[in-house]
């Protein structure tokens, strides 16, 4: 299939685009390397630079098969001191593509949502009904977009998937995360084991949970991508599916940290610090939408192999 991939050279959606080209398909990358890297764009692909909001109704103008779209502000903390960036950055843009989609007639959509579009949901597995009260203006404006596509997928015949990410991590080779202002758990205690931080910071430890850290469900990049390719594939026209992306188990904070210590053999000093504003308690997913109706199946589940991919990552681009 001809594809256009919005944000290609993001850490998501360069991940994404290296499996398409892998599988085939002909990988047109759109992205305005505001927070991506040029160098992160898989081989194979053409790459155009540019902001989606102003070119998407001439790169659609060539028909395309479908749209996968990464392209979006992501940053949790920045979206609550800065929410216009989001709403303009990530629905604003999006419905300029999706007009593009239906005045041009492209039939399929992939969109990368997030598990932020729940809010805190307090049950052990979240899935794909529960409510959605978004905590944060990143997860308002995702919903938002969520929205937007189903009426459109609706009305227009486009066929839609949203993938409601939990939290990624690892690296799909020589493609991993790099974040110019990093706050993600994973890379940061990486950092330390690099010796670029002295310590890492344990947001709380007083919340709710076995240990008191706070409950996430990792997963691996590479089988993040994977199930775009699944979701695309199974589009049908009119209909807009959504499915929740984990792995269905939760680790807490603390658990990561002695996880990236077993890995990297580094003792990784850790300190407990006051709880971040806007965190849930626990995030895990049911991904069983996702594993039936797409015939997911991921392969790289285990935190220990998800943080081992990081960190080599991690020490080959520090050692290069
Ligand atoms: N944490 C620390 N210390 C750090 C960094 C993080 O203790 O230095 C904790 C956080 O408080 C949280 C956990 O580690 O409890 C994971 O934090 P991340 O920042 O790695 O990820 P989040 O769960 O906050 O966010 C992820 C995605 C968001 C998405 C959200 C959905 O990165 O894009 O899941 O809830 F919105």
């Amino acid at each position: 299939m001809k594809l256009l991939v919005t944000g290609g050279a993001g850490y998501v959606g360069s991940v994404c685009a290296a499996r398409l080209v892998e599988a085939g398909h002909d990988v047109v990358v759109v992205d305005d390397l505001s927070t991506g890297h040029a160098d992160a764009i898989p081989d194979g692909c053409k790459f155009v630079e540019a902001d989606i909001a102003e070119a998407a109704g001439d790169l659609l103008a060539e028909p395309f098969d479908g749209v996968l779209h990464f392209a979006a502000k992501s940053l949790v903390g920045e979206s609550m001191e800065n929410p216009q960036k989001y709403w303009h950055g990530n629905v604003v843009t999006s419905l300029r593509l999706l007009d593009a989609m239906r005045e041009h007639g492209t039939p399929r959509l992939v969109f990368s949502s997030t598990a932020a579009t729940y809010g805190e949901p307090e049950i052990e597995l979240i899935t794909e009904d529960s409510p959605t009260d978004p905590t944060n203006t990143y997860g308002a404006t995702k919903l938002a977009i969520d929205h937007a596509i189903t009426s459109y997928a609706a009305a227009h015949g486009i066929g839609a998937a949203s993938l409601r990410y939990f939290n990624v991590a690892g690296a799909h080779g020589a493609i991993g995360e790099r974040h110019t202002v990093e706050t993600h758990l994973i890379p940061i205690v990486l950092q330390v084991a690099l010796g670029q931080r002295d310590q890492v910071q344990i947001f709380g430890e007083d919340w709710p949970t076995a240990d008191g850290t706070c409950v996430r469900d990792y997963i691996h990049v590479t089988d993040l991508a994977d199930a775009h390719l699944l979701a695309l594939k199974g589009t049908q026209p009119g209909q807009h599916r959504i499915y929740n992306l984990g792995n269905g188990t939760g680790f807490s904070v603390k658990q990561v940290i002695d996880t990236c210590r077993e890995v990297t053999g580094h003792p990784i000093p850790a300190k407990v610090a006051p709880r971040r504003a806007g965190d849930p308690a626990t995030l895990v997913a049911s991904s069983q939408a996702a594993r039936e109706e797409l015939g997911w199946q991921p392969q790289r589940a285990d935190l220990g192999v998800i943080v081992r991919d990081a960190w080599e990552f991690t020490r080959a681009r520090h050692q290069a």
